[in-house]
């Protein structure tokens, strides 16, 4: 796994955008995942700053969101549907027809699961996925205790995820209990990762992910099985690694992912 170091979360977030930045140029028609959080957010911001400067054009981009809450629609501000056309889609020029969300309120939920693995098939797969991290150690809603090999799903948030989520609600009894949420078997299908990371509340999830064993107590140490993932932290995220120093030394040979061609 690379592992990329950045002095604050900002400059990590950037690092991230640029890496799709480059993505999108190399292959307008690119599949992106994409995820929600408050740790994309500046993310987003850079990818919308380098849209309307004109650099970056999203016209031929397809996209397939992680995972959204059951039960909540696109009307609801709180779901992630909203999250998305909020802080990135309404913003570039993005189609609307090729932006993908699991339906949190699709009348049989497991047939729209299944319905969403083959509409990733069917786009040619995932070219790019960008990931956040729980404090428990999830990618997407893939909790603790997760298969490795899983698939698009139901699933039910730990108490830990509800009360981290707990941020973007009212209180904590307004934070669903149940998700869709793309498997690991799925994210571990996808061409390339960024495992982004911010804030020192990262910082034991992400050494258990990077250099813990692979387990299903951490499911985004699955990702130690991906041939392509990129870890972009902060270094506050970063505190938790032990081997810091040849993560720094490989990089110094590494091209500079903030460079845009
Ligand atoms: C969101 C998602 C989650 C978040 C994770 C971190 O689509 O898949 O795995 O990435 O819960 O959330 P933040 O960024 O809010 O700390």
């Amino acid at each position: 796994m690379r592992v990329i170091i950045r002095p604050t979360a900002e400059a990590a977030c950037v690092t991230a955008a640029r890496i799709i930045a480059e993505q999108v140029i190399r292959q307008p028609a690119s599949v992106l995942g994409l995820a929600t959080g408050g740790t994309p957010l500046a993310c987003y911001r850079e990818l919308i700053r380098l849209h309307r400067e004109g650099r970056l054009d999203f016209a031929a981009v397809t996209s397939f969101n992680l995972d959204e809450y059951v039960g909540l629609g696109p009307e609801n501000p709180q779901s992630y549907h909203h999250f998305m056309f909020a802080n990135l889609f309404r913003h570039i020029n993005i189609d609307p027809n090729r932006v993908h969300l699991p339906d949190g309120k699709a009348a049989d939920l497991r047939a729209a699961c299944e319905a969403y693995e083959r509409s990733i098939v069917a786009a040619g797969g995932i070219d790019l996925q960008l990931l956040g991290i729980g404090t428990d150690g999830h990618i997407a809603f893939n909790e603790p205790g997760s298969s490795l090999a899983s698939r698009t799903r139901l699933k039910t948030l730990c108490r830990q995820t509800v009360e981290d989520n707990a941020r973007f609600f009212d209180d904590a009894d307004q934070v669903p209990r149940l998700a869709v949420t793309m498997g690991v078997g799925t994210i571990l299908e996808t061409r390339r990762c960024i495992l982004l990371a911010t804030g020192e509340n990262k910082a034991a999830a992400i050494g258990a992910a990077i250099e813990g064993p692979l387990t299903s107590q951490n499911t985004a140490s699955a990702l130690q099985l991906h041939p392509e993932v990129i870890a972009v932290l902060d270094q506050a995220a970063a505190t938790s690694l032990r081997r810091l120093e040849s993560y720094q030394n490989a990089e110094s040979y590494m091209p500079d992912p903030d460079e845009l061609t």
